[in-house]
């Protein structure tokens, strides 16, 4: 058994109640000792919350454990109750500064809920304090500010995870990956991914959200940064890591209805991004958190030379191409046949398992500040080049971004 990781939440806004039944639903691996916000209201409720969970869960396990069909799932109860009835007894530390805490509590890692402006400077303070980060989906703003996440957590040896929805943690993606990667489809040279909503905009749209969700300062960006953030981790994942080269993007703002509220936003609402990566492949990204848009196959398209994934369905040739009497073959497409994917046989943990395990082994988190790092230059890499209305490259990308003065992060849209 891997071991008990001791956690301190920095953040406990609204996806920070995810982090805590997260870890609360490892009890044997992990542990909330402690919860930060600098909004004192914000920790107090969490902290309550890790408590009243904890408590919930220890009581239903030790009814469950009396039902239980095997001495082995009573026993597993057990212990999971009593670990969960341990909180009782230890309870949960409250902080409003990360560096308190940091310096106070006995943390092995720390679970950052924060918004994206206040990601580096905890993850790296965490890192310098020997603590494993578990950072919240986008990793950063700018691609320098990843960078210097996961130099800080590289040069601490802990490891950064960040949220991706899980969105690698699956027997398709593990084995689309392994086509991917293995030849099996041929030459991987182009890929297209497509996600639309019709209208998501946070407090356009769609209300209950922070009010830094629209301004490029506190977001780095919008629809990039809120939605396709997912999709470009689970593309760089399927595709064996590619580090980008050059991105060219587009950025639109203007869907009606029109934002009528007070607070800054210049975050662009759709966004169309074609990257070229070093190893030869490129790719498309084609994402709006409001766009007039349907009917349209929207998902993850992988082309190879000896076959395609179209979403999460894959083609291969299949026979001889026949040869019509005037020598063609274009239309024989019968010869790319749907053939049922080889899945692995093994299971996947969630996000927080993943995470927890990775902090008791030698292993990398599956969605990892690696991957964070090249999420983050495309995202970056896009709106700035839709500003600059040319291609740019990643080494471009990092000389522009020193070149700003604060406070700047994101591109922001006119
Ligand atoms: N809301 C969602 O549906 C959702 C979903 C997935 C991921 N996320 C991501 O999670 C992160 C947080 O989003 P949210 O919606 O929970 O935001 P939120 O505004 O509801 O909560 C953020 C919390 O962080 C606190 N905070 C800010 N700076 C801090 C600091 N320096 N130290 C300690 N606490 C600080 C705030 O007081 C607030 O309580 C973002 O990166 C977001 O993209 C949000």
């Amino acid at each position: 058994m891997s071991k008990r990781i001791k956690i301190g939440l920095i953040g406990c806004g609204m996806i920070s109640g995810s982090h805590v039944n997260g870890y609360l639903a490892h009890p044997q691996h992990a542990e909330i000792v402690a919860v930060c916000d600098t909004v004192d209201a914000n920790a107090q409720r969490r902290a309550a919350e890790v408590l009243s969970g904890a408590e919930a869960r220890a009581n239903s396990a030790i009814a469950d454990a009396e039902k239980a069909d095997t001495a082995e799932a009573r026993d597993r109860l057990k212990e999971n109750a009593a670990r969960w009835a341990e909180y009782k007894d230890n309870g949960v530390e409250i902080f409003s500064d990360y560096n308190e805490m940091l310096k106070k509590c006995e943390l092995d890692a720390v679970s950052l809920a924060t918004p994206p402006f206040a990601h580096e400077a905890p993850t790296v303070a965490a890192a310098n304090a020997g603590k494993h980060v578990f950072c919240e989906k986008p990793m950063a703003r700018t691609a320098t500010e990843a960078r210097n996440m996961r130099d800080a957590c590289d040069k601490a040896g802990v490891k950064l995870a960040y949220q991706s929805g899980g969105t690698c943690l699956d027997p398709r993606s593990y084995a689309i990956r392994e086509y991917v990667t293995s030849g099996k489809i041929g030459d991987v040279h182009y890929g297209r991914l497509t996600s639309y909503r019709v209208r998501g905009r946070p407090n356009v749209d769609m209300f209950g959200f922070g009010k830094w969700f629209l301004n490029s300062m506190y977001s780095g960006g919008g629809t990039l940064y809120d939605t396709a953030v997912y999709l470009i981790n689970r593309s760089i994942y399927l595709l064996g890591s590619p580090q980008p080269a050059t991105i060219s993007g587009i950025a639109y703002r203007g869907m009606p209805p029109e934002y009528t509220g007070e607070e800054i936003n210049d975050v662009e609402e759709f966004a169309s991004v074609f990257v070229r990566f070093t190893n030869g492949m490129s790719f498309t990204y084609e994402n709006g958190w409001s766009c007039n848009m349907a009917g349209q196959p929207q998902g993850i398209f992988i082309f190879g030379s000896k076959g395609s994934f179209s979403n999460d369905k894959l083609f291969l040739e299949k026979g001889e191409w026949e040869i019509d009497d005037q020598g063609n073959r274009r239309r024989y497409r019968e010869n790319l046949v749907e053939t049922p994917l080889e899945l692995p046989d093994m299971h996947f943990p969630d996000k927080f398992r993943d995470f927890i395990d990775a902090c008791s082994s030698d292993a990398q988190p599956v969605s990892n500040g690696d991957i964070g790092l090249k999420v983050t230059e495309i995202m970056s890499g896009a709106l700035l080049s839709a500003k600059l209305k040319r291609e740019i490259s990643v080494e471009e990308l990092y000389e522009i971004e020193a070149l700003r003065t604060e406070p700047t992060p994101g591109w922001p849209i006119p």
